[in-house]
């Protein structure tokens, strides 16, 4: 297994691209399911999720019919004929977003079978609401053997007004579903409560190039007017606006100066109102709020916060561990409350193991900012946590080694490569080679 080593202290300096963001790709590329042409995908990131993907969808009878172009590539997906309508336990088990075949399968070939996602490390993670909008379009949804099997009667299903929202606010991957679901259902869809998330609305523009009639993506109320087959398309995936909210913490834990090219600014207002409460500073120029330029630098002294993380466009959960490493380091009394999910928190004893003082209560951290992080062994087990870990890591004293990459690398393209090009020294290891 490769571990990363860090050693801490360099303040980043230069400039890097954001690449296609690994939650808007992953339920773009279902979407290839709900046609029989082609439909192309360019600045897809490689990643092993991506990968993951991929194999489930060639299980499914959607294949690549191209080869990777460049590190962040083009790919296009064609799906044939029907070879299996089965998502099976092997593959889904080791991604959760492999629930965004359901929608698009059973829209279009009137039946799925999708194995059960279970819990996970960043909590349960319950799929109800995905098959609460489900069955409001007409389907028939059974469980068993661990399967979701689902039926539509008479092969399609029925527009229906619907409300998605749950204990938690509204569900992405289930807006997802249910989008990708009514646009082949016949008539109206009214999804109340829909996710607002920015890789809904690249969904919606990808299903809108494929002809489907898409109404208010980008809001809590999506209508859709179903249509009798989509087409193919050909679609750029957004810029990963978590990857650059990585990227920014990074900038500001290392007192750095670096500039994001392709930078979703638009899709990260919150989190970059609540980075200059904290001291970044922010320059965003170019003509596309989505593609714009960001240079971001940071004051030596970083100033505490109150952070809650929401739905979109509140601060995301996928950036909590990185703003929590940030502000180990803030200048007095910092405070980050989970509402998306109350037990993500994996990052707390290890970021404590590097010096950090926290307090944890329930789904609230209390950070007491400290006056340096110190290296050391340390190991998460999901994909942010890990990442902030690692800007802990590069902002320490002495040597950090971040054991589990392969979280790392389920969602950042060449993390450690484009840290390195910012002037940080990170490299990757074999475990074996590291005491
Ligand atoms: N929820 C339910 N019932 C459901 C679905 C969700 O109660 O049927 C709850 C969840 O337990 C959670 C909340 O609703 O408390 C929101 O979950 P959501 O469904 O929005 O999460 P998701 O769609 O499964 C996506 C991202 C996650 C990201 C969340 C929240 C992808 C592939 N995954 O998951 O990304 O944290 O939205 O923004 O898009 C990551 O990239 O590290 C990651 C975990």
């Amino acid at each position: 297994m490769d571990v990363f080593v860090v050693e801490g202290g360099r303040r980043l300096d230069g400039s890097i691209r954001i690449f296609g963001a690994k939650n808007a790709a992953l339920p773009l590329m279902t979407a290839a399911l709900l046609t029989d042409q082609p439909v192309t995908f360019r600045d897809v990131p490689r990643l092993d999720d991506v990968d993951n993907m991929m194999r489930l969808l060639a299980e499914l009878g959607c294949h690549r019919v191209n080869e990777a172009d460049g590190p962040s590539g083009k790919i296009v997906l064609h799906a044939g004929d029907r070879t299996r309508s089965h998502a099976r336990y092997d593959i889904v088990r080791t991604m959760r977003a492999s629930i965004s075949v359901l929608g698009p399968m059973l829209a279009r070939r009137g039946e799925a079978r999708v194995s059960m996602p279970g819990g996970c490390t960043i909590g349960d993670r319950p799929v109800d609401l995905h098959l609460r909008g489900l069955r409001a379009l007409g389907a028939d949804i059974q469980l068993a053997h661990g399967d979701i099997i689902a039926r539509a009667p008479g092969g399609r299903l029925k527009g229906a007004r619907l409300f998605l929202g749950g204990t938690f606010g509204p569900t992405v991957l289930g807006t997802a579903n249910i989008l990708c679901a009514a646009t082949l259902a016949r008539g109206e869809t009214v999804i109340e409560s829909a996710a607002c998330e920015p890789e809904i609305v690249d969904l919606a523009a990808l299903l809108t190039r494929m002809g489907a009639k898409i109404e208010g993506a980008g809001s809590p109320r999506i209508i859709v007017q179903g249509v009798e087959s989509l087409g193919g398309a050909e679609h750029t995936v957004m810029p990963d606006r978590i990857e650059a909210g990585t990227f920014m913490c990074a900038a500001a834990i290392t007192n750095g100066d670096i500039v994001l090219e392709n930078c979703p600014a638009d899709a990260l207002m919150c989190v970059m109102d609540r980075l200059e409460a904290v001291g970044v500073r922010f320059e965003v120029t170019g003509n596309d709020p989505l593609r714009a330029r960001c240079r971001v630098t940071s004051s030596r002294v970083l100033q505490p916060v109150e952070v809650t993380t929401q739905p979109h466009p509140g601060f995301p959960t996928d950036l909590q561990a990185q703003l929590m490493a940030l502000l180990t380091l803030a200048d007095g009394n910092s405070v980050i409350t989970e509402k998306i999910f109350p037990d993500r928190f994996l990052h707390v004893a290890e970021l404590a193991r590097m010096g950090a003082r926290l307090h944890r209560q329930g789904a609230t951290v209390v950070i007491s900012g400290v006056r340096r992080l110190v290296g050391a062994p340390v190991m998460a087990s999901d994909l942010r946590a890990s990442a902030g870990l690692v800007l802990a890591g590069l902002a320490a004293e002495g040597t950090t080694i971040v054991n589990r990459v392969y979280h790392i690398d389920r969602g950042y393209e060449q993390f450690e490569t484009r840290l390195a090009s910012l002037g940080a020294r990170i490299v990757r290891r074999d475990e074996k080679d590291v005491q």
